[in-house]
């Protein structure tokens, strides 16, 4: 184990399950894109694994291109109001978009992503995303490729920080509280 296997209480998904859960949602978007092309947009930059790992996982054309997006204000609640802090530099004109993201929390930060490139003309435009917290959803996002629904508790790895950290986990763990309550680190 790694010295920052201490900072978690449990692995709530293992590295297998992950991978295993990835590959049967390829099977169901080859199968659903099936002559098409596909544009993977990663939402940085939590989504950068799940959308390296998907994207291997394919056996299907694809291009891949990525948005990096900020809420307004402060807090630790998301605002549900976003700016562009990088845009795609892909033309969705006609397009089938598939957004792909670590988590859905609050789905604030996808409600007005959808909604944004709803805007710019595609063909489509759908959601793929690792993890869904029901108890913490402030709106209704309709999500076609879900892998797993997790309790409303701080979690990190496999893309997942907290202070920009333990994105590298190669599992996703529940982040012991003394980690983010301590004022002393
Ligand atoms: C996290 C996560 C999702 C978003 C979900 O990103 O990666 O993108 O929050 O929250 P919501 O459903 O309540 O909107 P974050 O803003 O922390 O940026 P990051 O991906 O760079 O970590
Ligand atoms: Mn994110
Ligand atoms: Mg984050």
């Amino acid at each position: 184990p790694r010295d920052i296997d201490g900072d978690l209480t449990e692995i709530l998904i293992s590295e297998e399950q992950i991978h295993s859960r990835l590959a049967e949602m390829s099977r169901q978007i080859e199968a659903d894109y099936a002559g098409k092309d596909l544009l993977l947009v990663g939402v940085l930059k939590g989504a950068v694994m799940v959308m390296a790992d998907l994207a291997r996982e394919l056996h299907h054309p694809i291009t891949m291109d990525w948005m990096a997006v900020s809420s307004y204000g402060s807090g630790t609640t998301s605002s549900g109001v976003v700016r562009i802090l990088k845009d795609l530099d892909t033309d969705l004109t006609g397009r089938h978009v598939l957004i792909v993201e670590d988590i859905i929390d609050s789905g604030l930060t996808l409600s007005w992503l959808i909604a944004n490139l709803n805007s710019r003309g595609p063909a489509s435009v759908e959601i793929c995303a690792l993890l869904r917290k029901p108890d913490a959803a402030r709106v209704e996002i309709d999500v076609k490729y879900a892998g797993f629904d997790i309790p409303n508790q701080f979690v990190v790895g496999y893309g997942l920080d907290y202070d920009e950290k333990y994105r590298n986990l190669r599992s996703v763990g529940v982040l012991a509280p003394h980690v983010y309550s301590s004022t002393s680190v």
